[in-house]
């Protein structure tokens, strides 16, 4: 008998449902890849929200994301290509290379902007949203900013490396911590024919995303994932990539499930309607932004 068979919270866990995003137009006019969204929060609790933008095309992208809120959860760039600059409400100012996170806690509100810094060639990267839990929605903000240097890349075995944002792997704990959704975050990189596990908490929810090549995910022979699909992982404690056709990179991110209502508006993701209302009215008075200054980590 094998452990899968034996046991429903152990072995590898299986792709349940898979989606490829939807085409839309985004900040002034950023044309991007929503991988999913809000019809399918309640699948990937505590993750709201995966966009994936990239473009050759000045035009889909130069016009950026100018200044906007938000409120109640965090959002966290990944730039793989180009360079984003960020500025904030209260005066902090900064770029995101190649290969650099940034994990911003908005919790109580901030304003702020993201504008491409590039006017030619390809700019690339995903934006993922992560809920906060009630308790955590109206904290300090908080911003790590993670240089790509700073991103332990661990070996594989049998060819390919794992960049740690956060979690553990290989006994390497990721930079980016405490974190109320106690994420997994990991970039895996295989060359054709390689294969990889690593284990995940039972208890989380977890995806697969496919940067590159076409990953077969789960165990046996697998879910083949395209590129730029995205894989809901149902349960088992860990995950099993394999790169069968060709060299493959896919993002494996997990996290704690918070099973609290959503009230959603925009770029604010609350618990109740009358949380939303109360941020659209300070939002028109100037009073959204209570915390002055956010925590550096
Ligand atoms: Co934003």
């Amino acid at each position: 008998m094998t452990e899968s068979s034996s046991s429903p919270g152990k072995g590898s866990r299986p792709v349940t449902v898979t989606f490829a995003g939807i085409p839309m137009l985004e900040g002034a006019g950023v044309r991007l890849r929503r991988v999913f969204g809000q019809a399918q929060a309640s699948l990937f609790d505590p993750f709201l929200l995966l966009d994936h933008f990239r473009s050759g095309d000045p035009a889909d992208y130069v016009a950026g994301f100018p200044w906007h809120p938000h409120r109640g959860i965090e959002t966290v760039t990944y730039m793989l290509d180009g360079r984003v600059e960020h500025a904030d409400s209260l005066g902090n100012a900064g770029t995101i290379d190649s290969g650099d996170l940034q994990w911003m806690s908005a919790s109580s509100g901030i304003l702020h902007q993201e504008m491409p810094q590039r006017k030619e060639g390809v700019l690339e990267g995903l934006q993922l949203w992560v809920n906060l839990p009630a308790g955590r929605k109206m904290a300090v903000p908080a911003y790590r900013d993670l240089r790509a240097g700073r991103i332990p890349k661990v070996p594989v075995p049998n060819g390919g490396q794992v960049r740690v944002v956060a979690g553990e792997y290989a006994g390497q704990q990721g930079p980016i911590r405490n974190i109320a959704a106690n994420p997994t975050f990991l970039d895996v990189s295989l060359p054709q024919g390689a294969s990889w596990e690593a284990p995940l908490p039972a208890e989380d929810n977890a995806f697969v995303y496919a940067l590159e090549g076409r990953p077969r995910v789960g165990p046996g022979a697998g879910t083949e994932l395209e590129e730029g699909q995205v894989g809901l992982l149902g349960t088992g404690d860990r995950v099993t990539l394999r790169a069968a056709h060709a060299s493959s990179r896919a993002l494996v991110i997990a996290g704690r499930p918070l099973h609290e209502p959503i009230a959603w508006y925009g770029p604010i993701v609350m618990n109740t309607q009358q949380q939303l209302a109360e941020a659209l009215r300070e939002l028109r008075l100037g009073t959204f932004v209570r915390d002055r200054e956010p925590l550096q980590e």
